[in-house]
């Protein structure tokens, strides 16, 4: 293995879409990282089985037991990435906003998939900002998460056209397209430190 391999922990919410992307992609001989771990805030999500299905360990952490703790819930979150050697932390769908002590631990080892070209439509329901927006091309943006909400500097983006007769679906259809291409190719570039995060830029080797 080279010495550039990475254990990933990737943390979702829901159907688990963009870590399939990953973990097939991490199937590539000479892929710089491998995915060791999904963890899931929600009980009996789609994603955990087919996570399991690549024979990859799986967890749930329900936030809910914690109520308004969150750094509570982190904790446990971060003791399960540690004590499974986790090098890289990816978010894929993950609905939870994350406190600063989570992200200063992780800082420029955790990175986030958003469905917009940041810096345009932060938040959520952004193909729906998009449109309303009348704009005339979308995508998606990866890039390092930092304690602001998607403002992280980005390592990729992918642009796609908003066509004609565009709602949110067919929208959202043709921007998944591309997420499922563009978090492969920044994870490897993450990975094999191609890309590094310094202050608040992203360095290119
Ligand atoms: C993706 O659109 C991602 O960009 C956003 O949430 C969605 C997750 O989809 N953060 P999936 O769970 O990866 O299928």
């Amino acid at each position: 293995m080279p010495d550039t391999h990475k254990r990933v922990g990737v943390l979702i919410s829901g159907r688990g879409s963009n870590m399939v992307s990953l973990a097939e992609a991490a199937q590539a001989p000479g892929y710089p990282a491998e995915i060791a771990l999904v963890i899931s805030n929600i009980p009996d999500v789609a994603g955990l089985d087919r996570a399991r299905s690549f024979g990859i360990a799986t967890a749930t952490i329900d936030h809910r037991p914690f109520g308004r703790d969150r750094e509570a819930f982190e904790r446990a979150v971060d003791e399960l990435l540690r004590v499974n050697q986790i090098d890289l932390v990816v978010l894929a769908g993950f609905m939870r906003i994350l406190t600063p002590w989570f992200v200063k631990r992780w800082e420029g080892r955790m990175i986030n998939i958003h469905p917009s070209l940041l810096p345009l439509f932060k938040g959520t329901h952004t193909h729906r900002q998009a449109l309303e927006a009348g704009a005339s091309e979308h995508g998606c943006s990866v890039h390092f998460v930092v304690p602001e909400l998607d403002a992280g500097p980005v390592i990729l983006q992918a642009k796609v056209p908003v066509l004609p007769g565009d709602d949110e679906e067919t929208l959202s259809q043709r921007v998944l397209v591309e997420e499922h291409k563009l978090y492969p190719a920044a994870l490897a570039d993450v990975a094999s430190g191609r890309a590094r995060l310094a202050g608040d830029v992203v360095i290119r080797a």
